[in-house]
């Protein structure tokens, strides 16, 4: 059973995953708008990331027999000067993401609950990932500057992401038969 704190604290990181994806969905409208169709596709793809994540955490409090309670998402913003600010805003918003679960994890350790400290593990790494992948589009839109060949040959680069299910999203549908 987890510990209501526990519960509580993913409540919190459920829907705050839930506005990383409204946010990145919010980003990929940014970028039809600007005809990047490249940008649009590669928060397209971390969108779906995003709800992935929500599902994976999801998934845990129930079969921990917690109760999942979905709060109101909040609104995200909808413009942004450039791809480079886009992605200036992403690395943040994932430096936040990281905060946010290393307090889980503190929290999960505080509580002696290392079954959800062992599951925070799989998160841990992804962040490390999420900001890495931000961090390097920030170094290429700083230099591609405001070259449209430059812009043109990263939004290439940009449309050759594609989705691929996270593992445990993968593990928990394969258990579920899906
Ligand atoms: Fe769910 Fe981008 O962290």
């Amino acid at each position: 059973m987890l510990d209501q704190r526990m519960q509580d604290a993913f409540n919190k990181q459920i829907n705050w995953e839930f506005y990383s994806g409204y946010l990145y969905l919010s980003m990929a409208s940014k970028f039809a708008d600007t005809g990047m169709s490249g940008g649009q596709s590669w928060m397209t793809v971390q969108y779906q990331e995003e709800l992935a994540h929500a599902r994976i955490m999801f998934t845990y409090v129930l079969t921990r027999g917690g109760r999942v309670l979905l709060e109101a998402i909040e609104k995200p913003e909808a413009d942004w000067p450039s791809g480079l600010a886009m992605f200036e805003e992403a690395l943040a918003h994932e430096e936040g993401v990281t905060a946010r679960i290393h307090d889980m994890a503190s929290l999960a350790l505080e509580l002696k609950d290392h079954a959800t400290y062992n599951f925070l593990q799989w998160f841990i790494a992804e962040q490390v990932e999420e900001e890495e992948t931000a961090m390097d589009m920030v170094q290429k839109f700083k230099m591609a500057g405001e070259h449209p060949a430059g812009l043109y040959q990263l939004d290439k680069e940009l449309a050759t992401r594609v989705y691929a299910a996270p593992s445990p999203l993968v593990a928990l549908d394969a258990a579920a038969g899906a």
